[in-house]
């Protein structure tokens, strides 16, 4: 997946070593891949590279990033594809000559042919990535006596597959060339200095002024100026021109000791400002397309999956609509059923997520119109979507989705209550009620946070040490449970499964012993007996159950549960925004406690960008 970053700033105008500044924007992107760092600064008529394997902090300890001055520089953060982690797969990647250095995301799949027509004419290789050969190709053309962007050019045109790219060549002091395809970049228009990066918190800190570029979109930034190209046609770069209402303190940790954490606290602000966001009429034009459709497919990847579960229950329990949530890399599974008189809802907190893209592309073309659900402007995924409903989380830089899966929650529960309405399934009474529920949301969650999260602390060091868990749930309850098991799979690196609680009996409690957590997010709907029920079967395995509970059912369980966690009494329908959180900080402080950094879990990266 990879991070890079390119500026090309005024002398004097970052007031610090460029190094320093391209350090910092790095560890802002840090969340897109972390085995190898490195950064190229051109100086005179050379470029000066420093990198290697290893994190961004141990990296600089190193190498010293921070004292390298000039005015163009480019970095990359890495997560490995071709080519093992090492200080000589590590990006920025130089030609044969060191006046051409190259950062790159995304894989070229003609590399190889590429890389041996280069050796047959002589080219020298230093690492195994598919990116060097993009410095050579246009060592090649200015070998040729192609002028830098023509050379550039021409190298792009030799290239397949997927890329975002940024180069520096030592002849051109103030200027940067990139690409886009498919693998995303944003350009940021800043004070005296330009930004182009794989994502815009990098930058956020100088400007929030951005450009989102588009697939087969290449040009060059200068420090004031910048240049887009596509197909050879040049892009009108002020219309393309977006202010976004992000701060520089969103893309900072502001005193806590991971991302993740602040986001998780971070929370009730964030549905409120969604809540607040809400447009009623771009709300109401998707359910005119939902209930003026044949059937509607909810796609996602993760996270994003667990959320489109959950509305796929809500719209099909509440509304009775032929609803199914499909994990998008298998959509072929469903693309020859789909036709013009469908709809699909494509959720992507990132609208990057490439297997997200490749479905929604599937689907267009088979006629279906598509409804992006993302937090971020302009992605691909919105941009090629027929509608878009933006969650308004902010920036989400810890690599665990927390706070754009909630908020991908209300964005799913308004579109179903305002179709109820439409539909007549609703009435005005139930509405007003279920959206109180939501718009106390924010505040609930506040005082759950502040109530759960010493005990969720505690707990961890009993998770700390152990090997497996289970989730379970019931209805609504069970995609709650698959994301609660998620999150703990994916940072603490603890077996995790989710099933519906029913399926306990046929097969896997055979697994549960003395000990073996199993973890039951309990809501107020039809099925608290059976899980009352299920809860015992557990016990009596002397299994370790937590329990996460309605204040009205405490009594109930609370004899039969290891650890009881006692949630407010709300809606079930409207429930896992709130119960989610203390299962994200479990999963959170269990991490923390082995010893686990829970913003860079090992072989993940935050915008998956590779099918
Ligand atoms: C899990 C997580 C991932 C993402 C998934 C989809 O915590 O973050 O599972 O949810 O990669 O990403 P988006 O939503 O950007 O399409």
């Amino acid at each position: 997946m990879c991070g890079i970053i390119g500026i090309t700033s005024l002398p004097n105008n970052l007031r610090e070593p460029i190094g320093k500044v391209v350090r910092r924007c790095l560890e802002r992107l840090e969340y897109r891949g972390y085995d190898s760092v490195g950064i190229a600064v051109i100086k005179g008529n050379s470029i000066e590279v420093r990198k290697g394997k290893g994190k961004i902090v141990e990296v600089n300890a190193r190498l010293n990033f921070d004292e390298v001055s000039g005015t163009t520089a480019i970095g990359h953060t890495r997560w490995a594809t071709h080519g093992k982690p090492s200080d000589e797969n590590a990006h920025p990647h130089t030609d044969c000559t060191g006046s051409v250095a190259v950062v790159h995301n995304g894989i070229i799949s003609n590399f190889l042919e590429l890389k041996e027509e280069l050796i047959r004419k002589g080219h020298v290789f230093k690492s195994e990535t598919d990116t060097e050969v993009v410095a050579h190709l246009i060592e090649e053309y200015l070998r040729l006596g192609y002028k830098p962007f023509d050379a550039f050019k021409a190298a792009l045109s030799r290239l397949k597959g997927a890329y975002a790219f940024v180069v520096a060549i030592a002849q051109e002091p103030n200027r940067l060339y990139f690409a886009r395809n498919t693998s995303p970049l944003v350009i940021g228009i800043g004070n005296g200095a330009n930004f182009v990066a794989s994502d815009i918190p990098a930058f956020l800190e100088f400007t929030n002024m951005v450009i989102v570029l588009r697939d087969g979109e290449y040009g060059y930034i200068e420090p004031g100026k910048v240049y887009i190209e596509k197909d050879g046609v040049p892009v009108n770069v002020e219309e393309r021109i977006r202010l976004i209402s992000w701060t520089p303190e969103m893309a900072s940790k502001e005193g806590y000791p991971h991302f993740m954490l602040k986001e998780i606290h971070e929370q009730p602000f964030a549905i409120s400002s969604t809540l607040a966001g809400i447009n009623e009429r771009e709300f109401d034009n998707v359910v005119n397309l939902l209930l003026n459709s044949r059937r509607v497919l909810i796609i996602g990847a993760g996270t994003s999956y667990h959320a489109g579960l959950i509305g796929d229950y809500l719209l099909t329990t509440m509304l009775g609509l032929d609803i199914h949530a499909v994990i998008s890399s298998e959509y072929k599974k469903y693309v020859n059923t789909i036709n013009e008189d469908d709809a699909v809802i494509a959720i992507s907190q990132s609208g990057e997520t490439i297997d997200t893209l490749v479905a929604v592309r599937a689907f267009k073309e088979r006629g279906a119109k598509v409804v992006a659900v993302s937090n971020v402007i302009d992605s691909a995924i919105p941009r090629e979507s027929n509608y878009v409903l933006y969650t308004r989380a902010g920036p989400e830089i810890g690599v665990a989705a927390t706070k754009t899966f909630t908020t991908q929650l209300v964005i799913l529960t308004i579109l179903t209550l305002r179709a109820g309405i439409a539909m007549g399934r609703l009435d005005q009474g139930e509405y007003r009620n279920l959206m109180d529920s939501l718009n106390k949301a924010p505040g609930l969650l506040q005082n759950v946070i502040a109530r759960t999260e010493g005990r969720v602390k505690a707990l961890s060091e009993y998770m700390k040490s152990r090997n497996n868990a289970y989730y379970l749930g019931r209805g609504i309850g069970v995609p709650l449970s698959m994301e609660g098991a998620l999150k703990l799979k994916e940072i603490a690196y603890i077996h995790a499964e989710a099933y519906p609680a029913g399926e306990s009996k046929h097969g896997p409690i055979a697994l549960v012993e003395e000990g073996y957590p199993v973890v039951f997010s309990i809501l107020d709907d039809d099925n608290v007996d059976a899980l009352l029920g299920n809860v015992m079967e557990m016990k009596a395995r002397d299994a370790y159950t937590i329990g996460f509970v309605p204040e009205k059912y405490v009594g109930k369980f609370r004899e039969l549960l290891s650890v009881t966690f006692e949630l407010p009494n709300i809606d079930y329908r409207i429930a896992p925004i709130i119960y989610i959180v203390p299962m994200q900080l479990l999963a959170y402080y269990t991490a923390v406690a082995r010893g686990y950094d829970p913003d860079k879990p090992r072989n993940l990266a935050k915008t998956v960008t590779v099918e």
